[in-house]
């Protein structure tokens, strides 16, 4: 059994899910451009209509709470809200959100409200994107007002999704939009997404409001392949870059010397001002971890092949270290071919409750992708997912009951979705979407997820 008070969620975010790219006045976002360019989403897929959660929310509230979901984790839209991502912004587009979070509050469902899921209004990266200062500035302008509007009835805010993603596969590995390779604009990019957070934090809180802040990280633990001193310090340098780097930074206010000194060769980090890490490492409420995988890396020349393959072409993101390889570790994979390994979760929470005290923990994501169909008789079996939660809730029990501050965790994804340079063919939804007709149906992951929800607690271990 969890705790009384337990957070049991789901999350989705804007991008993913809402379609309706041209209503009601919203503007242009960088993965709106991303996907228009040849070859930068798998079979051409884009997210004009994705699963439609703009027209069909009530609906998909209804199911969260036949889910029996306790909250909600989802992302509004930047340039929903201000379609230039400075100036006007759109009464309508802040509707949207308010009737969204109205709707979850009648059926007593928590909203947890993402401020930046990755779709940065087009307007800004026109301006410069990430790599410039101002884009952290327009944030924290964007975050006040968003606040202003909604927190009287949202109580939990995060402020930036995965800076690591949005830093490192936005301009380093092109990845992601806005699609650029240039290693030394990701750095700037990468400290930009932090001094963002905490100017938004400092802007929020500037509103007196009671409303609890947190920021976003996705963590990896990182084995090296072997004993031998390349691994050992490949090793070193994927930790530093996917977790020291910012979570140091929120936390400790201080980014790892080991980490600036593999870089020093892109910049003089002149573009790190004095107060930035102060601002960075503003107190927070509480923690969002995304957690889905193990890295293996090899630091040995010609290194073995990347297990976490790009699905496009695409550089490296791995700015500084691009001579790591990462190697299959032998263990199951899910079909974007991440491998299975709850054992990593016990370990990034065990370090992370050690070296960064007493901040209160969710799992804000973790979750699997597998290739779903729908059955004649119209249910759609999913094992392998149960199995995964399954052995994920596990370890989040085992991590409270040692005495980790853990209080909540929200499965990746509520509903199959848009994801994003895979597009639609990779589905980590509890609830299976049919894409043509937008027909929803509950998972057997999802009537296993409910049951959990139900009882509070972890039945017998999953077949
Ligand atoms: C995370 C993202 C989320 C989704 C999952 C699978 O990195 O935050 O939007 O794509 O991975």
């Amino acid at each position: 059994m969890f705790p009384t008070g337990f957070v049991w969620g789901a999350a989705t975010s804007a991008y993913q899910i809402e379609g309706a790219l041209t209503a009601d006045g919203r503007g242009r976002s960088i993965w709106d451009t991303f996907c228009a360019q040849d070859g930068r989403i798998v079979g051409g897929d884009n997210a004009e209509v994705a699963i439609d959660h703009y027209n069909r929310y009530r609906e998909d509230v209804k199911l969260m709470a036949d889910l029996g979901l306790t909250a909600y984790r989802f992302s509004v839209s930047w340039p929903r809200i201000q379609p230039d991502g400075s100036g006007a912004y759109s009464g309508k587009g802040l509707d949207f959100y308010k009737r969204l979070v109205d709707e979850l509050l009648s059926y007593g469902i928590d909203p947890w409200l993402t401020l930046y899921h990755w779709d940065l209004p087009q307007a800004l990266e026109d301006a410069g994107g990430w790599p410039s200062r101002d884009t952290s500035k327009r944030f924290a302008d964007f975050a006040a007002t968003v606040h202003a509007e909604l927190g009287d009835r949202v109580r939990n805010w995060s402020t930036v999704n995965e800076p690591w993603c949005a830093a490192f596969l936005g301009y380093a590995s092109g990845e992601h939009a806005p699609g650029r390779r240039e290693p030394a604009a990701a750095l700037r990019a990468a400290h930009h997404l932090n001094l963002a957070h905490g100017l938004a934090v400092q802007a929020m809180r500037a509103q007196n409001a009671d409303s609890l802040i947190g920021g976003c990280v996705n963590v990896y633990p990182v084995t090296p392949a072997t004993g031998s001193e390349a691994d050992q310090d490949a090793a070193r340098r994927i930790d530093g870059l996917q977790n020291r780097f910012f979570l140091d930074a929120l936390l400790k206010g201080s980014y790892p010397e080991d980490v600036l000194a593999d870089l020093s060769h892109l910049s003089d980090m002149e573009f790190i001002q004095d107060g930035d890490l102060a601002t960075i490492a503003a107190p927070i409420d509480m923690l969002l971890i995304n957690y889905y995988s193990r890295f293996t890396v090899s630091g040995a020349p010609g290194g073995a092949a990347s297990a976490a393959a790009a699905p496009t072409d695409s550089g490296s993101p791995w700015i500084g270290s691009e001579h790591v390889g990462f190697v299959n570790g032998g263990r199951p994979v899910t079909s974007m071919g991440w491998e299975v390994d709850d054992s990593g979760l016990r370990e990034m929470l065990r370090r992370i409750a050690d070296e960064y005290p007493r901040i209160p923990l969710y799992i804000s994501e973790n979750g699997a992708a597998y290739d779903d169909v729908i059955g004649e008789d119209g249910t759609v079996h999913d094992p392998d997912r149960v199995a995964y939660i399954d052995a994920h809730l596990r370890i989040c029990h085992a991590a409270i009951e040692s005495g980790i501050p853990l209080q909540g965790y929200f499965a990746w994804s509520l509903m199959d979705n848009f994801e994003w340079a895979w597009g639609y063919g990779k589905r980590f939804g509890l609830v299976y979407v049919d894409y043509e007709t937008q027909a929803r149906t509950m998972k057997s992951s999802a009537l296993w997820y409910a049951d959990t929800i139900r009882h509070g607690g972890l039945l017998g271990r999953a077949q």
